[in-house]
Formats: structure tokens, C-alpha cells, sequence
């Protein structure tokens, strides 16, 4: 047995936040923002809308888009650092219960702006070993509510959102993902980071007044990381798969900052038809990026059945992770 994308679904906030709010925010200008990020706008989730709220309307898309019942799904996994609840229960539990799936493992994958594809691999080995047939997998982050609004450094690239994608069995060689690649090095753990509340700093006032529930980050640093691992990552995989990057339809990377994808495309030679952007419209949506650029090419008609598609992403901790897999929904 193999495991195939077989659909994709993304639910976008209906806020929108220009570079001009932030402007009234905190000390930075829309042509900081855009010149370093490539970021314009960023969506918003309302106050009562919470990460499985997100995660919930991006899979009935994918679920309808799959043909499947929610019933039909055997195994649910939420990539997040955003979760409903600190601890438990987890979001995939929360998403299980909106859906009306139960009996199910429901599981949380916490790997930061890799979720996506930690969560493909997961997918893809339960459907290869025979132990599920239909699997959804979703990318949800509410970050506003975990980002420091008064943090120039950090406020102006995050956003809200969620994509979700159901990975099913198939038998049919030309459909399966083709290769899963993912890592970790936690010696790069404080570049990205949110300090406090976990057993390491627990919940304090001391901790409340610093701020250190909300995201830190080393961001110089972590670019240069980030643009050295996407590249050689993506090459590996290529390599190993025998794969020209010519060959790809669509290279669609974690959308962190557009300097960082287009440093790794120009390193691959990619075209710009390739090349899938929308960091200038979502920012830095974490696990839900690469999803939520899936649903846009599949919303705009751009995806077709047979597309190669290469997935790469980075994130805290720092993990990591690469894709290569057609787009395979049934007929
Ligand atoms: N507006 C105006 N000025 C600012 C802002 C802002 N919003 N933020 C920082 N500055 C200033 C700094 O204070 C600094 O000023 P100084 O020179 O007087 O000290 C100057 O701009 C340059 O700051 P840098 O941090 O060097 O700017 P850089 O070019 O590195 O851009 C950025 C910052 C956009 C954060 C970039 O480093 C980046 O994208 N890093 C990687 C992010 C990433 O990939 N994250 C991974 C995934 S995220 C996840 O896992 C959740």
C-alpha cells in the first residue's frame, strides 16, 4: 500500500492587518516590513475563534474535496504551537470533536513551522504499515495570541490560519508521495522560543510581566540557518529521488520571509512559475503555510492531478523537513 495526497482545504480569518495598522502598533514603517520580509497583509482570527476553530473549516474543505465522510477518517493529526489549550486536551482531540470523529487517535505534532510535513511523514508511514486508510492532516495556528504585540521584531511577521490535507491508501505506484525527509537539531532551541509557562519556567507573575509566554526570537541568526538547511535539504531530496528541479511543478516552501524563498529557489534555479508565494498575503502562518498554499493553487485552478510537487519547511527547535509527491485526488 502507498499513501497519495489526496485533497488539500485551507480557512483564512477574515481580519486582515495591514503593515499600516502596525505602523499605529509599534515603531516600524510598511517599507521596513516589506523591503525585510516581503510581508503585506497578515489575517487575523477573531477573539472567539480558536486554533481548532481554524483547523475545523479547513478540513470539512479537504474532507468534501477527498470524498470522505468524517467518519471514514481512521487517524487525525494537528500540526500546531498555537493550541487550544496549554497542555491538554490536544487540538487534534478538539478538531475530532467539532468534526464529530471519534474513536479515532487524534494526535498533536508540536515542530513548529515543519508540522506540516512532520505530520505528512506521520500520514504517510500509518498508511504504508496498514494501519489507517484515510488520514487528516491539518496545520493550525492562532499565533496572534501567542505573539508580543508591543515586539517589533517578532509581531510583524506572524498570522493566523489553517490548511488541512487527507492522505489516503492507494495501490497505484504514480500516486504515492514519492519521498518524506524530516529532522531536527535542538542545539538551535533558543533561537525560536517562547520562554515561559512550561516546566522549564512555569507560569508566574515574574513571567507574565517579562513577557515570556510570547514568542522570542533570534532572527538574523535563524535566517541564516534557515536559508542553508531549506537548500541543502531540498537538494538532498532531489538527489536521492533522482529528480531534476526542472521537473517540479510547483515548489511550494514554508512562507517565513520572502528573502528566504527566493535565496533558496535562485539556489535551485527555479522559475518563478514554480515558485508558490503568499508570505506577502498570510505572513508567517507556522504549520498552516504550506497547506494554505496547497488550497490557494488548488482554489485558483493552478493544481492539477500528476503535478510534482516539492514541500520545504523550517521552523523552532530548529526541525526541518522536505516533500516530493503528486497531487493525487481520485478521479
Ligand atoms: N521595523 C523597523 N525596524 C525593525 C523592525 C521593524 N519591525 N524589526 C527590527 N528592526 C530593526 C532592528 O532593531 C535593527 O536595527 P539596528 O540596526 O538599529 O539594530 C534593524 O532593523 C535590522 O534588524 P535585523 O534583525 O538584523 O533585520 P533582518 O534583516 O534580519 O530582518 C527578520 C529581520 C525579518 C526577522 C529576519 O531576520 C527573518 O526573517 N528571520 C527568519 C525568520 C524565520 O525564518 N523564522 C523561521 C520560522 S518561524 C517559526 O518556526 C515559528
Amino acid at each position: 500500500m502507498y499513501a497519495a495526497l489526496r485533497s488539500v482545504g485551507a480557512y483564512v480569518p477574515s481580519k486582515i492587518l495591514t503593515n499600516h495598522d502596525l505602523e499605529r502598533l509599534v515603531d516600524t514603517s510598511d517599507e521596513w516590513i516589506t523591503k525585510r520580509t516581503g510581508i503585506k497583509t497578515r489575517h487575523i482570527a477573531a477573539p472567539d475563534e480558536s486554533t481548532s476553530d481554524l483547523g475545523v473549516q479547513a478540513s470539512r474543505k479537504a474532507l468534501q474535496r477527498a470524498g470522505l465522510e468524517p467518519e471514514e477518517i481512521d487517524l487525525l493529526i494537528c500540526a500546531t504551537i498555537s493550541p487550544d489549550y496549554f497542555c491538554m486536551p490536544s487540538t487534534a482531540c478538539m478538531i475530532a470533536k467539532k468534526l464529530g470523529i471519534s474513536n479515532v487517535p487524534a494526535l498533536d505534532i508540536s515542530a513548529a513551522c515543519s508540522g506540516f510535513i512532520y505530520a505528512l511523514a506521520t500520514a504517510k508511514a500509518y498508511v504504508e504499515s496498514g494501519m489507517a486508510q484515510n488520514v487528516l492532516i491539518v496545520g493550525a495556528e492562532k499565533l496572534s495570541a501567542i505573539v508580543d504585540w508591543s515586539d517589533r521584531t517578532t509581531c510583524i511577521l506572524f498570522g493566523d490560519g489553517a490548511g488541512a490535507a487527507v492522505i489516503g491508501g492507494t495501490r497505484e505506484r504514480e500516486e504515492a508521495i514519492r519521498d518524506v525527509n524530516i529532522s531536527a537539531d535542538g542545539k538551535y532551541y533558543d533561537y525560536l522560543i517562547t520562554p515561559g509557562c512550561g516546566t522549564e519556567r512555569p507560569c508566574s507573575e515574574e513571567v507574565v510581566k517579562e513577557r515570556a509566554c510570547f514568542i522570542k526570537m533570534k532572527g538574523n541568526e535563524t535566517f541564516k540557518v534557515a536559508v542553508k538547511t531549506l537548500t541543502s535539504d531540498v537538494v538532498d531530496l532531489l538527489e536521492k529521488n533522482g529528480v531534476e528541479s526542472q521537473e517540479i511543478t510547483y515548489f511550494v516552501p514554508h512562507q517565513a520571509n520572502y528573502r528566504i524563498l527566493s535565496a533558496v529557489a535562485n539556489s535551485l534555479g527555479l522559475r518563478d512559475e514554480q515558485c508558490v508565494i503568499t508570505v506577502d498575503k498570510y505572513g508567517n502562518t507556522s504549520s498552516a503555510s504550506i497547506p494554505m498554499a496547497l488550497n490557494d493553487l488548488y482554489e485558483e485552478r493552478r493544481l492539477q492531478k500528476g503535478d510534482l510537487l516539492l514541500l520545504d519547511a523550517f521552523g523552532g527547535g530548529f526541525t526541518w523537513g522536505s516533500a516530493l509527491l503528486p497531487f493525487s485526488p481520485r478521479e
